[in-house]
């Protein structure tokens, strides 16, 4: 790859060897302190965590030049790459020239010194990744989307892009964001007086996607393994530190795999993530561990290490119904379990990452395979510490007459989905899949508490600003 103007990146400088050579570094300023006659630049380009320090001789440059060096301006220096005789880093860089590119008003500039906290970055989401944290969650995030795609390329699966706008409402997963044209103070209207969505773009009601499944579907049924890894879409007033109106949602999906290999295929799946970002993100990792959680890194490695355990919804609610804890849900067969559920059969109860399957069919979609006592599906969730469910999941039903039936149960509408029925009328496969919601996983790798902190821009209720 060409490189603009023999610029080295931090990372590199920081494990040359080249000592004595000239070098071109560019960057902005974390910090810039000194006397009179020396100074010591931070300068950060993003490629690591750590800083390389410029050593400026003053007398040797223009007094109103390095007036201009402040937290924040933005600089290109040519000098010599020598060994540091200070504390924290190997080399230094003895400055010969230095160009400044953009300056950063110390009065007005947002970010100080001192720290900030995570509420106040979120407001200056525009430049927060020129922190140490964001620096860190947003390289380790790149690491952990790498990651997915190379494990999924290495077993043979193939990524299929599915569609963002869907003229489908059937999935249920989620309350969806309308996509539309049309004049919405004075739209077309029918004869009954409803909107005419005849007249809108596609020429019928359209909205953004909850999830890739229905259609990845299509797809393993003929490809045999495939998996979407694209934006979702939830227009749920969930103002939770796990919630979002616009997330990455990661969702495999194998033909003639049954709910155990998907467990199997979901357990492997998400070590391997883990022990990616812990290989390749180390740096990052350590400093998150000690900023902001303590355990991080040893919770990685034990994810990594330990036997998921697999039980049943009804196992579970028994546990729960014995638990000396004090839920704000009460604890019933039948219904939902809430992420305070989750995280004590986790936390407290198995100590360790659990996949529970076979949910009452009631409180799950109409698409995951019946079990033969008609009141539960074959579904999995994954659930993690801390977090709760991490992966929701299940084995299709591929019977035909099974699922037009549970389709018309829901009153959902069968002309809507007949392509996804026709795929059970022709060459119809047991299969299986799973979605991995990304800015989840993101939040577990890098222990970040709100998810808000995990993906450049945010979208939650009441906020869109960047
Ligand atoms: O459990 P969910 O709703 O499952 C589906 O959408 C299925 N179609 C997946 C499949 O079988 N292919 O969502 C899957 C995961 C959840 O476990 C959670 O990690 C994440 O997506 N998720 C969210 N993440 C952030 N904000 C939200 N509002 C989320 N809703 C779900
Ligand atoms: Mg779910």
């Amino acid at each position: 790859m060409k490189k603009e103007n023999n610029r080295i990146k931090v990372k590199d400088l920081l494990v040359s060897e080249n000592l004595g050579k000239e070098v071109h570094v560019k960057g902005w300023v974390r910090t810039k302190r000194g006397s009179r006659k020396i100074g010591f630049i931070a300068l950060n380009d993003g490629s690591t965590i750590h800083n390389i320090q410029i050593v400026v001789d003053f007398p040797e440059f223009d007094e109103q030049t390095i007036k201009l060096i402040t937290t924040g301006s933005c600089l290109g220096v040519k000098g010599t790459l020598m060994k540091s005789e200070g504390h924290g880093q190997n080399v230094e860089i003895h400055a010969g020239q230095i160009e400044v590119y953009g300056t950063a008003d110390p009065d007005s500039y947002p970010l100080q010194k001192k720290g900030h906290t995570l509420e106040y970055l979120r407001e200056i989401a525009h430049l927060r990744f020129r922190t140490n944290t964001f620096g860190a969650v947003f390289r380790v995030r790149h690491t952990m989307a790498y990651a997915i795609h190379k494990y999924f390329n290495d077993n043979g699966f193939y990524y299929l892009h599915t569609p963002i706008i869907t003229g489908s409402d059937a999935e249920g997963a989620g309350e969806m964001f309308r996509v539309s044209v049309l004049d919405h103070l004075d739209p077309p209207k029918t004869s009954e007086g409803k909107v005419d969505y005849e007249k809108d773009f596609f020429g019928k009601e359209t909205n953004l996607t909850v999830s890739g499944q229905l259609e990845a579907e299509l797809g393993a049924l003929a490809l045999s393994e495939v998996y979407t890894f694209g934006p979702t879409f939830r227009a749920e007033n969930s103002n939770t530190p796990r919630h979002l109106a616009e997330f990455w949602m990661i969702e495999p999906e194998m033909a003639f795999y049954d709910i155990n290999d998907n467990m199997d295929l979901a357990e492997d799946f998400l070590k391997y993530i883990v022990r990616y970002a812990l290989e390749n993100s180390p740096d990052d990792l350590e400093f998150l561990n000690n900023m902001y959680d303590k355990e991080l890194l040893e919770r990685l490695k034990f994810v990594v290490e330990k036997e998921f355990v697999r039980a049943d919804y009804t196992e579970a609610i028994e546990v729960l119904k014995k638990a000396d804890a004090k839920f704000e849900f009460p604890v019933k067969w039948g219904s939902d379990l809430q992420a305070e559920h989750e995280r004590y059969l986790v936390e407290k109860h198995y100590k360790r990452p659990v996949i529970l399957t076979d949910y009452p069919k009631e409180i799950k979609a109409f698409y995951m395979k019946q079990n033969t006592d008609g009141k539960t599906i074959r579904a999995m969730d994954v659930l993690f510490p801390r977090l709760g469910e991490i992966i929701g999941g299940s084995q299709r039903e591929e019977d035909y007459d099974k699922l037009k039936r549970r389709i018309n149960e829901l009153k959902i509408p069968e002309k809507e989905l007949w392509w996804y029925l026709e795929t059970r009328k022709f060459g119809t496969a047991p299969h299986s899949g799973f979605g991995l919601g990304f800015e989840r996983m993101v939040q577990f790798v890098t222990g970040m508490s709100n998810i808000r902190d995990v993906i450049p821009f945010p979208r939650t209720p009441r906020n869109a600003e960047f």
